[in-house]
């Protein structure tokens, strides 16, 4: 009987086309892209909606971090009469409209479990399991798009004491505001994007976080004299070398934010952008944290050595009562847990391949939004990709009307 069951309720998919694996910006960019090409594909997305890092795993605070068209998808600006820094809202609705014009309908809750190239049909095997319901479908295909980004799992470092801890712990992807945590001391792990913003939302919402600063960091204006920080490094790099852009930008940052070290935000021996090519690591872009930690509202803290029930030990020795901790800890790609691949991309989940090489590996393989360069990265991948499955869909549908019917444009058959 099981097996019985086992069996009707696992489907196989023959896509003519590629298969885009996520639906965030990146898989509707590839999307919309092929649309333009003609070529026909299936978009998979473990969540019930598109964009489900914007949409369920961010908080209510969230802004684009740089100005919107830096942040724009291709062949569709956002709309006129957005802000500058679109709000997580408006970002959500430009890409719902994005999904809408380009008639994209991923196939939604269905988590794609392993991913494999199969030799001796040379074709890609997808299989899925439903996240509603016990079924599984295997599609198959002859591209197959890797869209599930750099940040589809949150990273949970292991703090020696935090299971005796006793209070509220959790990921900076499952908070939303400071609401809850008013008048309790918040003890945020992490100091990047996440983190400072946290504790600024913290902080507006009465609540008195201390933020955990392990290592160094760059943290920079958002604006430099009414200017994008990024668009003026993007303007100055087209015509400095980047150490020279780099020290221009610290000099500048200096002006605007004063010396930050002093306040135990210690920068790296690495510029800013340096550090972005060589590591990967974004620098933080200030929204108004920095004013709070200069007025000591939020409290700048060493490493953790342990947490002890409604406590914490920190690396210099101290201790601190804390009632909640948020992992502001960063994240990282679950490309490794599904696709048995081990060519293109490394252990971490990520292109071994560098920016700009990292969007085509071999066998019909390609990967769009590991570039490190946010969603301006995802689009260049996605144009390129969809270039390049064109040319090649389209040299062979010539070949196919001109030798034989016509049997390629069919999405999908079911067998
Ligand atoms: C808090 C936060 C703020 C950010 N702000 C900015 C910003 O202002 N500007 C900027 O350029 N970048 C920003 N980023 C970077 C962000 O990664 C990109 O904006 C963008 O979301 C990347 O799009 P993506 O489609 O590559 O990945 P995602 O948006 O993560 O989308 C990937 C999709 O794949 C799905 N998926 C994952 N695994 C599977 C699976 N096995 N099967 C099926 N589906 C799967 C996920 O559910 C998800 O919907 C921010 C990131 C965070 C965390
Ligand atoms: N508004 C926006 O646009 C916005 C907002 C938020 C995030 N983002 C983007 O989202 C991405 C993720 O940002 P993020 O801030 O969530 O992650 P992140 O940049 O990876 O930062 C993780 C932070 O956690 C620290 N950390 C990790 N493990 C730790 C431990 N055990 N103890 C103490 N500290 C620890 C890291 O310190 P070390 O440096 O010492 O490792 C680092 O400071 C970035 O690309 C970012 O730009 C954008």
């Amino acid at each position: 009987m099981a097996e019985r069951e086992d069996f009707l309720t696992r489907r196989c998919v023959w896509v003519n086309g590629p298969v885009i694996v996520g639906a965030g910006p990146s898989g509707l960019a590839v999307g919309a892209c092929l649309k333009e090409q003609g070529v026909p594909f299936v978009i998979l997305e473990r969540a019930d909606c598109i964009a489900s890092l914007w949409q369920k795993r961010t908080y209510d605070r969230l802004k684009l971090h740089l100005p919107k068209q830096f942040c724009q998808l291709p062949k569709m600006p956002f709309p006129e009469d957005f802000p500058e820094y679109p709000c997580k809202r408006q970002f959500i609705q430009y890409l719902e409209d994005y999904a809408q014009r380009f008639e994209l309908n991923p196939r939604f809750n269905e988590c794609v479990q392993s991913a494999k190239y199969d030799d001796t049909c040379g074709l890609w095997r997808v299989k899925t399991a439903s996240t509603k319901a016990a079924s599984e479908v295997e599609y198959i295909c002859r591209w197959l798009v890797v869209a599930t980004g750099e940040n589809a799992e949150m990273v949970v470092p292991e703090i020696e004491g935090l299971g005796e801890f006793g209070g509220e712990v959790r990921h900076a992807s499952e908070y939303k505001s400071g609401e809850n945590f008013r008048g309790k001391k918040v003890l945020v792990v992490g100091c990047g994007n996440s983190g400072m913003e946290v504790s600024l939302d913290l902080c507006n919402h009465n609540a008195f976080p201390s933020m955990v600063v392990r290592s160094t960091v760059h943290v920079l204006p958002r604006e430099i004299y009414g200017k994008s920080t990024f668009e003026t490094a993007v303007v100055l790099m087209k015509w400095l070398p980047l150490w020279l852009v780099d020290k221009l930008l610290l000099i500048l940052a200096w002006l605007v934010l004063g010396n930050i070290e002093k306040y135990g935000l210690k920068r790296p021996s690495m510029g800013p952008l340096q550090l972005k090519n060589a590591l990967g690591k974004t620098p933080v872009l200030d929204v108004g944290a920095l004013q709070k930690i200069k007025s000591g509202d939020i409290k700048v803290v060493p490493g953790i050595k342990r947490f002890y029930p409604g406590r914490v030990e920190l690396a210099n020795g101290d201790n601190l009562d804390v009632d909640s901790v948020i992992l502001a800890t960063g994240y990282r790609s679950n490309v490794p847990s599904w696709l048995q691949e081990g060519d293109f991309f490394s252990k971490n989940g990520i292109p071994k391949q560098p920016f700009p090489n990292s969007w085509k590996g071999k066998a019909g393989l390609y990967a769009v939004g590991f570039t490190k360069r946010g969603l301006s990265g995802a689009s260049l991948d996605a144009a390129r990709i969809a270039q390049d499955i064109g040319k090649v869909w389209k040299e062979e549908t010539r070949k196919t009307k001109k030798f034989s019917a016509c049997h390629r444009r069919c999405i999908s058959q079911q067998f």
